[in-house]
């Protein structure tokens, strides 16, 4: 059976000195719970620290991005391995906010998403609709899109390797969730792109997580749906309180 995940994206928050006092906070409030994993991906200056509170936790370290080279002139870049040798497990790609405000393209998630799986790290690939998108009718075939281009050549065994995270564009930091049956509706028909990819078994291992404007409130009636595994927070999983009931959730 597929496992919870809940994945913390700090975005540009938590400098070095803010990590440190937020793991404090955090940890003694963290519950383990064998039916959930957790994840933080902080900015990269705040990895180290980051990583030295996590070590004896359970608690996985990752990335917000990374380049899909292992070296070289690419001034500005981190690759792969560099995110590993820094204990990192994992590592979002193909954010929207990266989409739209730093020019990235379904090739480039591609590229990602394979030095990922060759660096022995988990890429979480992103994929997501705007809301004109949705308006006309076009959020299955963007998604469709999104995943195949961002999958391309991906053999169905590292598929198995593969987190996806559904974040509709217009839920994100808005306070706007997506209902749960919108959610699911989308999360269904991600788990059938992924069965024509890597075929049905391996389509029922995938987790697929929903992002956007995901809080302690409101993570259990979205996490009760068939097809969700899990969630992308964003906002919430910069409060220590928050966040700790948020993880700790009964479906
Ligand atoms: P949000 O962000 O929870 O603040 O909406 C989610 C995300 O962008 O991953």
């Amino acid at each position: 059976m597929r496992k919870y995940l809940i994945i913390g994206n700090w975005k540009m928050n938590q400098n070095r000195s803010e990590t440190a006092a937020f793991l404090d906070d955090f940890l003694p409030l963290y519950k383990k719970n064998e039916d959930v994993e957790v994840g933080i991906a902080p900015p990269f200056t705040s990895i180290g620290v980051c990583g030295d509170k996590l070590s004896e936790s359970s608690i996985f370290l990752g990335a917000q991005n990374c380049h899909w080279e292992d070296s070289g002139a690419y001034t500005g870049e981190i690759s792969a391995g560099m995110l590993k040798e820094c204990g990192c497990s994992f590592a979002i790609i193909g954010h929207s906010e990266r989409r739209q405000l730093f020019g990235e393209s379904d090739e480039g998630v591609n590229k990602r998403a394979l030095a990922l799986l060759s660096a022995g790290l988990t890429p979480i690939v992103c994929v997501g609709e705007t809301l004109d998108e949705r308006e006309q009718g076009e959020a299955f075939n963007v998604v469709t899109r999104q995943l195949e281009r961002g999958l391309a050549g991906v053999s169905p065994e590292k598929l198995s390797q593969v987190v996806v995270a559904y974040e509709p564009v217009w839920a994100i930091g808005t306070g706007k969730t997506a209902s749960t049956a919108q959610a699911q509706e989308v999360h269904k028909l991600i788990r059938k792109v992924i069965a024509k990819l890597g075929g049905d078994s391996i389509s029922q291992q995938t987790r697929i997580l929903y992002g956007g404007s995901v809080n302690d409130k409101n993570a259990a009636s979205l996490l009760r749906e068939n097809d969700i595994d899990g969630a992308l927070v964003g906002g919430a999983s910069l409060d220590a309180q928050k966040f700790a009931s948020l993880v700790g959730f009964r479906v």
